[in-house]
């Protein structure tokens, strides 16, 4: 090894290279796009995720496929997660998710904001199955702990949740999801990107990305990602992704990765004019109140995601995101009144 590879990785890095090789046939050095949907194994291996028997090579595009399958490997990388599993969507991701591992008779608790289709999943379909659901303020840890019931399988944190950006402890609610026996904890990490946040290295189970936002970074493809530990991401896979089909396109995973690979620096100058335009409305006579945890006259607790990662690192792992008080929240979950961010009282 040389002085170089020695080293570990930083995030530039990692985001241009992690995931991609040399294509052993053609020394391309970029990721090549496989459009085949169909492969010829080395081994005798079937169609169902059942059959494969341990064969780790490309079979039929719905199983795995070479681009989708580099995207991953990258994503992992930098979410410091062991597997990644990409999806045609961002809900396609959390429908698969929240399908593939709650059953009927099980309960859910949820952040009471989240993007609108996921709030409008958990109230209108779910229970359909049988799967019962609990909105609550996920910064406030009381109210977390007084829904969780003896059936919680899941809490799922959206944070800084859409729209009105607030943040919840990851650190803290999966510490009381162990102590209350709730097998997974579930980060939708979209807004933050793993630029600002690492929810598997804060407690976290599972991370969901819409990668159609940050990550992608060009709004020209849609597409999402569970990350976590393999054996429960293969589990995934062999229920969630196989049988109920909503895998990403290898050209959405192309052009999702050249985007990642420039991910750390867009972020920074995310952060930078984002704060700017806070700043100009938050001088804006006619703007009653701004809601972006990056400025001192949010609310009290409220932390830009960045700036609570960068703490947790230096204070031992903990995230600065917990409210001081809980903001106030309508029903959320009835996403025909749902209030945006401009429309909170004060
Ligand atoms: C936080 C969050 N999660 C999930 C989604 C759904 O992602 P997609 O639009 O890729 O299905 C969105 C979309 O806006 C989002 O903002």
């Amino acid at each position: 090894m040389n002085k170089f590879t020695n080293r570990k990785r930083g995030v530039r890095t990692t985001a241009i290279h992690a995931g991609e090789a040399i294509d052993p046939v053609s020394r391309a050095s970029s990721p090549n796009l496989v459009m085949s949907s169909t492969f010829a194994p080395t081994e005798v291996a079937g169609f169902s995720a059942r059959n494969r028997q341990g064969y780790e090579g490309f079979v039929y595009a719905r199983l795995s496929s070479p681009t989708v399958k580099q995207l991953e490997d990258k994503l992992a990388a930098l979410e410091e997660a062991q597997s990644c599993q990409c999806y045609a969507s961002g809900m396609a991701a959390s429908s698969a998710l929240m399908l593939g591992r709650l059953s009927q008779g099980e309960h859910l608790v949820i952040s009471d904001t989240n993007y609108v289709g996921t709030a409008e999943l958990v109230r209108d379909t779910l229970p359909r199955f049988g799967i019962e659901v609990t909105p609550v303020d996920m910064s406030d840890l009381d109210m977390v702990e007084g829904a969780i019931r003896p059936q919680t399988r899941m809490l799922w944190v959206e944070t800084p949740a859409n729209p009105i950006m607030r943040l919840a402890d990851i650190e803290a609610l999966s510490l009381l999801a162990r102590a209350k026996k709730v097998r997974d904890v579930v980060v939708d990490s979209t807004f933050a990107s793993p630029i600002a946040t690492r929810p598997l290295a804060l407690g976290a189970d599972f991370v969901v990305h819409s990668l159609t936002k940050y990550i992608g970074g060009h709004g020209d493809a849609m597409g999402g990602a569970v990350l976590g530990r393999k054996s429960e991401l293969d589990q995934l896979n062999l229920e969630a992704t196989v049988h109920y089909g909503g895998v990403l396109s290898p050209f959405n995973a192309w052009l999702i990765m050249r985007g990642a690979a420039t991910l750390p620096i867009r972020m920074k100058a995310h952060e930078e004019t984002a704060i700017e335009v806070a700043k100009f409305l938050e001088a804006h006579r006619r703007v009653r109140r701004i809601l972006y945890p990056g400025l001192a006259s949010d609310s009290p607790g409220r932390r830009r995601p960045g700036a609570g990662q960068a703490h947790g690192r230096e204070t031992g792992g903990r995230p600065l995101c917990r409210l001081a008080r809980p903001s106030p929240q309508p029903d959320l979950l009835d996403t025909d009144r749902r209030p945006y961010a401009l429309d909170l009282p004060a």
